[in-house]
């Protein structure tokens, strides 16, 4: 009968002795330390934490072991495999770490790589200005009108009553279209879209019109053949010229800010009864130039004022011509020059840089909508 193996001495299993572990433990270390990258340090779990590991197989060996012998050996192990786990996750955590580094610099798209970059150029400053001026009027509830630009010479002159032997008629200042008895010009103003718009609409009728018109003229410093106009109608009962000042003051406030000052100068127009010319104040020289030699100005030539359009009540004998019952309703009107306003407001002195097509010009002003 065989005893009680008292003598058995647990380090005559050699995989579990101080030393073995100890061993086991720094190849592991060192597997993880060499392994530089993720697949590597795959193969060197494995092979010092996988189930064939030394460690795994030494591990198992504790079974073997007498009672009194295992809790010694178990203990040694069981931090030996909690070593050898802290070091892989450490090597794991760091091997990440560069791996997502490695992608997010390898997936990087540099956005500084220069292109071909196509200039965009830029919308012209008279269609901007165009679209400001009847932005203000579609904010007071009017309607854009509009009408071709060769015109019916009716509609260009007749019926706005200018008699067929105005000056203004003739070939120095209008384009016919051949022939000169065609009855058709380029129209020489937006007002006869007036007159297209008293008999297309219903009344009351509030309509701006901006457009191109032109006129048989040289381009130089003032003057261009062709050039832009707005134009604006409101014929309803009652209205006044009261009206008109309080419509023109407060495009002239939208056009050139708070403090501007108008004013109405009796002039004439066929198609208006009473007419005026709306005039600007200096705003260069406010009106200090008057008379004052040593502030000559030379935005206003010393006048102190600056024209700005033409306006008036809409004359009966045109709203009789499209129609309309004259002892109901009255109409004002007016019209001004885009060059004239960008002129203004944006110190432009000459013409000839709207019509060159220079972009440099054109982007000077922005990229305003
Ligand atoms: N059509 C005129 C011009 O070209 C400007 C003008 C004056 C328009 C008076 C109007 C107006 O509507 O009432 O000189």
């Amino acid at each position: 009968m065989s005893g009680p193996n008292t003598n058995f001495d647990p380090k005559q299993v050699a995989s579990l002795d101080v030393d073995a572990v100890e061993a086991m433990v720094a190849d592991a270390r060192a597997a993880f330390a060499a392994a530089d990258d993720l697949d590597a340090l795959k193969a060197a779990r494995l092979a010092h934490a996988g189930d064939r590991s030394p460690l795994a197989l030494a591990n198992r060996e504790i079974g073997a072991l007498p009672p009194a012998a295992k809790a010694d050996a178990g203990k040694r192990v069981g931090q030996a495999r909690a070593a050898v786990k802290t070091a892989l996750e450490e090597r794991e955590v760091v091997l990440t770490q560069e791996r997502d580094a490695r992608v997010l610099e390898s997936e990087a798209v540099d956005i500084t790589l220069p292109v071909g970059r196509a200039a965009v150029g830029g919308r012209h400053p008279l269609t901007t200005l165009m679209e400001r001026m009847a932005d203000v009027f579609i904010s007071m509830g009017y309607d854009i009108a509009e009408g071709p630009e060769a015109e019916a010479e009716w509609a260009n002159f007749d019926a706005l009553n200018v008699p067929p032997d105005h000056p203004a008629r003739t070939m120095q200042d209008t384009f016919y279209v051949e022939s000169a008895d065609s009855g058709v010009v380029l129209r020489t103003q937006t007002s006869p879209i007036q007159i297209r718009a008293m008999l297309e609409r219903p009344l009351p009728i509030y309509v701006v019109a901006p457009g191109r018109v032109y006129r048989t003229d040289e381009l130089d410093a003032t003057h261009t053949p062709v050039f832009h106009q707005i134009e604006g109608l409101a014929v309803d009962e009652g209205l006044t010229m009261g009206d008109l000042k309080g419509t023109l003051d407060h495009l002239a406030r939208q056009m050139f800010g708070e403090g501007i000052v108008t004013r109405l100068r009796p002039s004439y127009f066929p198609f208006t009864e009473p007419s005026a010319e709306v005039d600007l104040e200096c705003f260069v020289c406010r009106g200090a130039s008057v008379g004052d030699a040593s502030r000559a100005c030379r935005t206003c030539g010393s006048e102190g004022w600056i024209e700005w359009g033409g306006c008036g009540m809409v004359n009966p004998r045109v709203l009789a011509a499209v129609g309309i019952d004259t002892d109901v309703y009255r109409g004002f009107a007016f019209g001004m020059g885009i060059e004239r306003t960008l002129m203004f407001r944006n110190s432009v002195t000459d013409m000839r840089d709207m019509v060159e097509g220079d972009v440099r010009f054109t982007t000077a002003f922005g990229v305003d909508a």
